[in-house]
């Protein structure tokens, strides 16, 4: 499995960070909402990574910032899938553990239903089956964790997120409700691996 060094990756986040910050003023979303969105994923990963001795913060630190690399793709073309997308890119260019990582962020369910989801439904039936193949590691874990505690420009709590999750994408409660368990049960996780209350960790205090 392969990574870009920490250089290779904030090369490759300035790049897209740059295009998405014109695409979030077009579409008049708050300055630079989307490179915030990933320099706070991978902020977030470093510090959890960092008390977990079987997990490497540097490594935590780059896939966090290139887990949404396939975010503008989507943004310019809404037949995309920012998972398959990023995911397609990162494999062109040997990146395959950012690949996967690009992929399973957007599915904390293991077993998901692809019509759940709103996206590109041929997108993510493809994802279903590239995930089939693959198995969750802590990494996948920890962006997926990090990845719902950041919203929009902020760092928040689980239900902050559940609630912004239903006011902006049209998500059912029942999804809502299952997303909701599923993240609370990856809390626990690295609540467990850190020793310590993760939401602490993080200076999250709004729950
Ligand atoms: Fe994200």
């Amino acid at each position: 499995m392969t990574i870009p060094s920490r250089q290779e990756a904030q090369k490759l986040f300035a790049d897209i960070a740059a295009k998405l910050d014109v695409c979030d003023l077009q579409q008049g979303k708050e300055p630079q909402t989307s490179r915030i969105h990933f320099q706070n994923v991978a902020s977030c990963a470093y510090k959890i990574a960092a008390k977990i001795s079987h997990l490497d913060e540097e490594k935590a630190y780059i896939l966090g910032l290139l887990h949404d690399y396939g975010q503008l793709e989507e943004t310019l073309d809404k037949n995309k899938f920012h998972g398959t997308a990023g995911y397609d890119l990162m494999m062109q260019k040997g990146y395959d553990e950012v690949a996967k990582i690009c992929l399973t962020h957007s599915f904390p369910e293991y077993d998901f239903k692809p019509e759940r989801f709103t996206y590109n439904q041929k997108e993510v039936i493809r994802a279903r089956k590239i995930i089939n193949n693959l198995t969750y590691d802590d990494y996948d874990l920890l962006i997926q964790y990090s990845d719902m505690l950041s919203c929009g420009k902020k760092i928040t709590d689980l239900k902050s997120r559940i609630k912004y999750i239903l006011k902006t994408y049209h998500t059912t409660r029942t999804d809502a409700k299952i997303r909701y368990k599923t993240m609370l049960k990856i809390k626990h996780h690295f609540d467990t691996l850190c020793g310590k209350d993760t939401y602490k960790l993080l200076g999250i205090t709004n729950d």
